[in-house]
């Protein structure tokens, strides 16, 4: 269902019309399309000592890769780094009248908060200026009750920054934050992968997320445009909305798809896996031998799997007190208990050993409630909870879970919400807009990465910053 409020406040009279009567103005999202530059204009990079120098080396080095060692930063002499640089036009201080294409803030030095000061006020001008699709991007240390209070109040500090700055952003601009937990080194590959995510047009409405990096696993890709070359992915409810669009992410970024989805939807189904170049499996999740079937289907035409993304799911919305008993059973059997079924079928099979990734979907309904939606908020908040004890079984396989928790995104499913309730629902978060399935797609398509691989158990929200909820 189109946004024509969207389309209204950026064309012509209508969008002076709106600026004048002082109405929202969501932007048109820039999106990624292959070949689109990784950001828009030069990058600052604010912050002092090793992390931030590294990360600055990596931003401007050349594309054809840094000699080892150039690289490490934090890294260690038993781990050296080589890293592709992303040849972009770097400045360690703001310039005047230079309008930056992303600010990255990094704070990982800060031991009390008011060594916060300096760099966070020094981006208060680049980001007044910052280009429309701009990014701001924090890097910064898990804060923990093993720090010293004013470690932890300064690692602490960032989330309020970011999430607030998040706020304040206009003209579809986001800020994001990787977010290293213990001593994972600046120049880990899932770092890495996380900033770039980030500063990309990938990251569309992905705004206000803090996002961990637990590890050093992960492999950073021989090419950021096919990061998942030569990959088999396994995408359920792939028939339409999101799904589909999930299947045809992951395939320009270089994976062999099969494409799931219930009989019943099998003429969209295949057309999906045509489009795509994959195949076509039509298993109702829900089966009890769901997993096998998906494993004999991947043995046989695929010879291989590395990637199980979960997204078929339902809703059956209903107050709890009017909720008939099919209505629960049936959304927690599709959403959530069909996944635990088969990665129990992948674990103990012995073929999902290869840096294997699970990505599910869950929503930010199952992070903070909805009036009507117990069945289904109980089901992804499963989700959460399940992907966050599978990922480390997982891990000593090069493994591992995460999900993504998508807010108000435009599908078949969001257009089924009574029209008023819609525009209201769109328009409840930073960028003031639903996402696109697409915008779901790249996330699941980045936990889907072999770089992705420090990144355990963890679910990334692709909202916006919706207003509910963390
Ligand atoms: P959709 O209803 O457009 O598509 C869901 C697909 O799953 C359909 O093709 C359907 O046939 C398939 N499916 C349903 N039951 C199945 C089963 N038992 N076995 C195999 N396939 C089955 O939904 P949409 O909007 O694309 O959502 C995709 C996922 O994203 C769902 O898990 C949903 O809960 C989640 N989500 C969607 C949001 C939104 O705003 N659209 C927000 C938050 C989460």
């Amino acid at each position: 269902m189109p946004d024509t409020y969207l389309q209204l406040v950026n064309s012509g009279p209508t969008a002076t019309l709106a600026k004048r009567l002082g109405l929202p103005r969501p932007a048109v999202l820039r999106r990624y399309t292959p070949g689109a530059p990784l950001v828009d204009g030069p990058v600052l990079v604010l912050g002092r000592g090793d992390d931030a120098d590294a990360l600055a080396r990596l931003l401007s080095g050349p594309a054809g890769g840094m000699a080892p060692g150039t690289g490490t930063g934090s890294g260690t002499a038993e781990t050296p780094v080589l890293l592709d640089g992303w040849d972009l036009e770097v400045h360690r201080h703001p310039a005047p009248d230079v309008r930056y294409g992303a600010v990255v803030l990094v704070l990982t030095a800060a031991e009390r908060p008011d060594q916060l000061t300096d760099p966070v006020l020094a981006a208060a001008g680049p980001v007044k200026g910052l280009r429309s699709g701009g990014r701001v991007v924090t890097v910064s240390r898990t804060a923990t009750a093993d720090d010293a209070p004013a470690v932890a109040a300064a690692r602490q500090g960032v989330d309020g920054l970011l999430r607030s700055l998040a706020k304040e952003l206009r003209g579809g601009s986001t800020g994001n934050g990787v977010v290293l937990t213990g001593d994972v080194p600046v120049t880990a590959p899932s770092a890495v992968a996380a900033l770039r995510f980030f500063l990309s047009r990938r990251s569309a409405f992905v705004d206000g997320q803090l996002l961990a990096v637990d590890s050093t696993a992960g492999t950073l890709p021989a090419d950021w445009e096919r990061p998942l070359d030569g990959r088999v992915a396994v995408v359920t409810g792939a028939a339409r909305g999101i799904g589909a669009a999930i299947a045809r992410t992951l395939a320009r970024d270089g994976a062999h798809v099969v494409a799931v989805d219930v009989p019943a939807a099998g003429e969209q189904l295949t057309a999906v896996a045509n489009e795509v170049r994959g195949t076509a499996l039509q298993l109702d999740v829900t089966a009890a031998d769901a997993g096998e079937r998906i494993l004999e289907h991947v043995r046989a035409r695929h010879g291989r799997l590395d990637v199980m993304v979960h997204n078929a799911g339902i809703t059956r919305d209903k107050l709890l007190v009017n909720m008939a008993p099919d209505r629960w059973s049936s959304v927690l059997a599709v959403n959530l208990e069909s996944q635990l079924r088969i990665n129990e079928a992948l674990l103990t099979s012995g073929d999902f050993t290869d840096e294997p990734r699970i990505v599910a979907t869950a929503s930010t309904s199952g992070i903070a409630g909805n009036r009507g939606q117990t069945n289904y908020a109980t089901s992804k908040a499963g989700v959460i909870g399940m992907v966050r004890a599978t990922a480390p079984l997982l891990v000593p396989f090069g493994g591992t879970a995460n999900a993504v928790a998508p807010g108000f995104i435009e599908t078949e499913m969001t257009a089924r919400i009574p029209a008023l309730t819609r525009q209201v629902a769109r328009r409840l978060n930073s960028l003031q807009q639903g996402g696109l399935p697409q915008d779901v797609a790249e996330a699941v398509a980045f936990l889907a990465s072999p770089a992705a691989g420090g990144i355990v158990g963890r679910t990334l929200r692709v909202c916006g910053q919706n207003l509910v909820g963390q």
